[in-house]
C-alpha cells in the first residue's frame, strides 16, 4: 500500500448512464424467481456522477436532483459493488463512494444499477491502485455485475445490446442514428417484482400479452436509424401490468401522444414513460404538456445511444 501521508488516495469519478428498454419480452417465471427475457437494451444521455475515494473509513453520500429515497449508507447497491471488487482483490472494502444522482430513482430506468456498474468500475481502478494489485479482469466484472442485479451488465457495457437469460446474456446490437426521448418520471414509485407477478398473475387469468420475445422489429428499425419506424417496433410485455396497477400512467401516456410524440411506452417496469420524438423541441413539448396535466410528474429530454459506465479524467 502507498504511504497515505506522502500520497493521498486519487479521486476516481464515473459517469452512470440510464437505459430505456426498446424492446422488453417477457418469458415464463424460472425456478429461481426470475422471468427469461428477450429485451432489447439502450443507454440514455442522462447520467450520475458517481465518485469514489479510498480511505480508511467509509462513507456513503447521495446528492443531486433524484436523491430522495436513494439509501445513503452500505445499504446502496453501488457500495455492494465496492465490496464485491474489494473482496476479489484482498483489500479493505473502506472509502467514500459518492453519488449525484440525475436519474429518476425506483423509475425503471436502472439508475441504481448504472451506479453499481460506475462503483465496479471505480473500485477497480481505486482499489488496484492503491494496493498495487492486478486489477480485476473485465470478465470477472461483468460476472460481478450479474451478481449485483439483471441490469447491472448493461449498465456497464452501454450502447445498444440484446439482453437474454434475465437481461444479463448481452450481445451488443447495430444501431444507426440519434433517438430523442422526453422522460417522464413519477413521485410514486412502482416496486419492480410487484409488476413481474402482476403480469403473471394477468396471463394465468388468460389476460396478459402473450411473451414477445422477437427483438427483430426493432432489430430492423435500429439499422434504418428512422426514429418512426422504431417507434412503430418499440414493445413492453410489461405495459400491461404496470398499467393495471397504475392507471393514472394511461392519461401520461395519451398525453405525450396527443402532445406530438412519435410513440410513449412505460419504461421497465415502470412508472416512468418514456416518448420517442422527431426533435428536441417536440419532446420538449411533451414535458411541459405531461407535467402540466399529471401531478407528481416530472420530465427531461435526454438522448440515445450513449455510453456504458465511463471513467471521467479528473487530471
Ligand atoms: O435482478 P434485479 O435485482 O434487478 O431484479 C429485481 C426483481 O425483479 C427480481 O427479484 C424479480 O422479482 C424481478 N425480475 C424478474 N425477472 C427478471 C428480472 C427481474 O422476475 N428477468
Amino acid at each position: 500500500m502507498s504511504n497515505p501521508m506522502t500520497t493521498p488516495p486519487h479521486l476516481w469519478q464515473a459517469r452512470a448512464h440510464a437505459k430505456v428498454n426498446l424492446h422488453l419480452g417477457v418469458g415464463q417465471a424460472r425456478e429461481d424467481g426470475f422471468h427469461e427475457l428477450a429485451t432489447v437494451f439502450q443507454s440514455l444521455d442522462v447520467h450520475d456522477r458517481v465518485s469514489y475515494r479510498w480511505a480508511e473509513d467509509t462513507t456513503v453520500e447521495v446528492t443531486g436532483l433524484h436523491s430522495a429515497g436513494v439509501p445513503a449508507s452500505i445499504d446502496n447497491l453501488a457500495w455492494r459493488a465496492v465490496e464485491l471488487v474489494a473482496q476479489r482483490l484482498m483489500v479493505p472494502a473502506t472509502g467514500t463512494l459518492t453519488m449525484e444522482k440525475n436519474i429518476p430513482a425506483a423509475g425503471g430506468m436502472a439508475g441504481g444499477s448504472a451506479d453499481a456498474a460506475a462503483a465496479l468500475l471505480l473500485a477497480n481502478h481505486a482499489l488496484s491502485t492503491e494496493f498495487g494489485r492486478e486489477p480485476v479482469t473485465e470478465e470477472m466484472l461483468f460476472e460481478l455485475a450479474a451478481e449485483l442485479g439483471s441490469d447491472v451488465p448493461f449498465t456497464l457495457m452501454g450502447g445498444t445490446a440484446l439482453g437474454r437469460g434475465r437481461g444479463e446474456l448481452l450481445t451488443p446490437m447495430l444501431a444507426r442514428g440519434r433517438y430523442i426521448w422526453a422522460i417522464i418520471t413519477n413521485s410514486e414509485g412502482l416496486s419492480t417484482p410487484t409488476v413481474f407477478h402482476k403480469l403473471d398473475e394477468l396471463r394465468a387469468a388468460g389476460r396478459g400479452s402473450a411473451p414477445h420475445l422477437d427483438t427483430e422489429a426493432v432489430g430492423q428499425a435500429l439499422v434504418s436509424g428512422n426514429p418512426r419506424e422504431l417507434a412503430a417496433a418499440v414493445h413492453n410485455d410489461l405495459q400491461p401490468a404496470a398499467l393495471s396497477l397504475r392507471p393514472d400512467l394511461r392519461k401520461i401516456l395519451d398525453t405525450g401522444e396527443a402532445a406530438g410524440a412519435l410513440t410513449g411506452i412505460v419504461s421497465g417496469s415502470g412508472p416512468t414513460c418514456a416518448f420517442l420524438c422527431e426533435d428536441e423541441e417536440t419532446a420538449a413539448e411533451v414535458v411541459a404538456s405531461v407535467c402540466a396535466d399529471n401531478r407528481g410528474t416530472r420530465g427531461l429530454v435526454t438522448t440515445a445511444p450513449a455510453t456504458g459506465a465511463s471513467l471521467v479524467d479528473l487530471s
